[in-house]
């Protein structure tokens, strides 16, 4: 049986129905239509899925929507403030660490996770907490370097 849910999403909250079963990755991408979640493995592999939860990087295709009542959800969709690119979304951009782009919502959300985590975090710190985020083209480096040359106030 259905559950009537709100969710808060980037700002702005969302009534909606859902299935005890339904994982947060689905709401979004399914229902709510924000396809900057990717999926990828659907199993906690790959990192595709990330989102921040009240800050912290989540995997989205490993939590129920249901358990993401009262909290606060930012998708990819939800970075970029009015309109101006997120500094992270532009450090990628410029440094080129980026190709297919498949796993860069869920890189640039664990990015910002670590950012909020810890101020000008080291090299081995930063590869250390992407270890979950896979990327089948870049190699990393420029990720690694793109995270490293945003130093956000705090
Ligand atoms: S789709 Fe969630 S970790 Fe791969
Ligand atoms: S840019 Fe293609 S998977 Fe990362």
């Amino acid at each position: 049986m259905k559950r009537a849910i709100e969710l808060n999403i980037n700002g702005d909250t969302h009534e909606l129905l859902v299935a005890p079963n339904h994982t947060l990755l689905e709401v979004l991408r399914e229902k709510l239509g924000l396809m900057g979640t990717k999926r990828g493995c659907d199993l906690g592999a790959c990192g595709a899925c990330t989102v921040l939860i009240d800050g912290e990087a989540h995997l989205s295709c490993l939590m129920l929507a249901v358990d993401a009542m009262g909290k606060e959800i930012m998708t990819i969709e939800g970075l970029a403030a009015g309109g101006d690119l997120h500094p992270l979304q532009s450090a990628f951009i410029e440094q080129g660490a980026l190709q297919c782009g498949f796993c860069t919502p869920g890189m640039i959300l664990t990015a910002e996770a670590i950012l909020n985590e810890e101020e000008n975090p080291s090299e081995d710190v930063i590869k250390q907490k992407l270890a979950g985020n896979l990327c089948r083209c870049t190699g990393y480096k420029k990720i690694v370097e793109a995270i490293m040359s945003v130093n956000e106030p705090k």
